[in-house]
This record gives structure tokens, sequence and C-alpha cells, in this order.
């Protein structure tokens, strides 16, 4: 399929399941074919019948999206199969609870290189095509801990603060050429990533009941409950498709209440 099958052309990463399979889905069922970039090549394939069974023409690009080259090789890859790229959506994460005094290097090196520095080299390799195009749009996933004090979280939060200030570093950088960058702060979901950190976080504090600690930190969300991903990947589709086209440089709190500014 080209350009000219008038779909849109998206790149999602972290894509194998959580919020990316669903924000992927999402895409699927508004016209967007969709590049799935992941390092689970099981999640990936699953991601990619459902898309394809929603209509989608879809690339699968399974691999360590940290490696050197990894962001401008896909992207390259999508040029080169559908003649551009509309949007990107930066939702690959990885976060580890180690408590401040044990903090290690390798968590510390892990966490910023995916959710900082390739995120930072998505945006700008995506950025590339879309200025050539003069139009596209990038969203960043990050998150209410990038402005919280969380000793247990640190890597994790720093690394969110950082996709904050590449947000807006990378909207002035593209806003001559026509192209939007957005961040979106998704609340406590049910995936995957939060039952683990979660569990871990309940393990460092001592707390043997977790679900006891689960309901505590549910009754801490304004809104009272956790987030449906549904409802948070309905919001990054709306940033990828239909918010309008001044909107750059924001930062979209689907938080519950969590983020209040
Ligand atoms: N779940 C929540 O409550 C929550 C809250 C706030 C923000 N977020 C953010 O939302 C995004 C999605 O999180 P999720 O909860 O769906 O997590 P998840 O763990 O379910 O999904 C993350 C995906 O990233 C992939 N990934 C990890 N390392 C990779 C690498 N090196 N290369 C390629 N892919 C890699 C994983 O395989 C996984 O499929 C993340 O950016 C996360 O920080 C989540």
């Amino acid at each position: 399929m080209t350009e000219n099958s008038g779909r849109k052309r998206a790149l999602v990463t972290g894509a194998a399941g959580g919020l990316g399979r669903e924000i992927a889905m999402q895409l699927a069922s508004k016209g967007c074919n969709i590049g799935l970039v992941d390092i689970d090549s099981r999640g990936t394939t699953e991601t990619a019948r459902l898309c394809r069974g929603l209509g989608a023409d879809i690339e699968e690009i399974v691999g360590d999206f940290t490696a050197e080259g990894a962001p401008e090789s896909a992207v390259n890859r999508l040029r080169v199969k559908w003649g551009g790229l509309d949007i990107l959506v930066n939702n690959a994460g990885y976060g580890v609870i180690e408590p401040f005094l044990d903090m290690s290097y390798k968590s510390w090196q892990r966490t910023l290189s995916l959710n900082t520095a390739t995120l930072a080299l998505a945006c700008a390799a995506a950025g590339r095509v879309m200025k050539e195009q003069s139009s596209g749009r990038i969203i960043n996933i990050t998150s209410p801990a990038s402005r919280m004090a969380l000793p247990d979280y640190a890597a994790y939060a720093a690394s969110k603060a950082g996709v904050d200030s590449i947000t807006r570093a990378a909207a002035v950088a593209l806003a001559p050429f026509g192209v939007l960058v957005n961040s979106l702060s998704p609340g406590m979901m049910d995936t995957e990533m939060q039952r683990s950190t979660e569990a871990d976080l309940a393990r460092v504090n001592g707390r043997d009941d977790l679900q006891a600690f689960l309901d505590e930190r549910t009754r801490r969300v304004p809104l009272g409950r956790r987030a449906e991903i549904s409802e948070v990947a309905e919001a990054v589709a709306w940033l990828c498709l239909d918010a309008p086209a001044y909107m750059t440089a924001e930062r979209l709190n689907m938080s519950g209440g969590m983020d209040k500014d």
C-alpha cells in the first residue's frame, strides 16, 4: 500500500501489549497503517493479527529499539514501504523499583536509554521525514511520575521528566514545518508493567497485603478509579488524528486528576 491509499501511516513503539497494543488497534480502526515496534516478537505478532483484522496494513519491526540506529531504521522501513510517515507514538517504556540508596548503574542505563535517549532519537528520525512532508504528529507517552518525588522509582521518574523536556524541544524544533509534538500522561492502568511495578513497590515497602496496598493507591486518584487502557488510547488517537493544528508542546493529562497542571 502506498501514500496514495489515503490511509495515515503510523509508527507505534512498545506495541506488543498494554497501552501500545490498544493504541495500535484504535489507530487501525480509524484507518491507519501501522509499523509495530517491540522487543517481544510474540506479542507483536498478536497485535499485528488484531490490527489486520481491523483492516490495517502492518509492518512488524521486532528488536531492541535502544540499539544504535534502531529508530532511524524503523522510520526508514516505513518511509520505503508507504512513502512517508504521518504519526509517531513513542510509547515503549521501562521502569524498575529500586530503593534510592540501592540504585544500580544497570537500571539507570536501561531506563534512560529507552525512555529518554531513544525517544529523542525517534522524534528526530520521524521529524526529518515529517519536515519534508510539511506535516506529521508525534505523541510521547510521559507519566505523572515525571513531576513526583518517587524515591523507589527515581530513574523512571527522571526519565519521564526527560520526556517532558524532549517534547518541548521537539515541538519548537518542528513547529516551523507544521509538525506537532505533544505528550500524554496516563494514570494508573492495569498493564503488565504496572502490575509488576506495584508488586515490587509493595515488597520494598514491607507491605504484605498487596490488594490493600493497591486499593489505597487507587483511592488517591481523585476520580477514585484506575484508568481503562482503552480510554487512554482514545485520547492518544485523538492527539494523532483529530486535535486542532494549533496544539503543540502540550501535555495532555489522562490521570483522573492526579496531574493537575
Ligand atoms: N501502566 C501504567 O499505569 C502507566 C502509567 C503512566 C505511564 N505509563 C507509560 O505508558 C507506556 C506503556 O506502558 P504499559 O503500561 O503499556 O507497559 P508495558 O510494559 O505493558 O509495555 C511496554 C512495551 O515496551 C516494550 N519494550 C520494552 N523495552 C523495549 C525495547 N528495548 N525495545 C522495544 N520495545 C521495548 C515491552 O516489550 C512492552 O511491550 C510506557 O511509556 C509507560 O511508562 C504507563
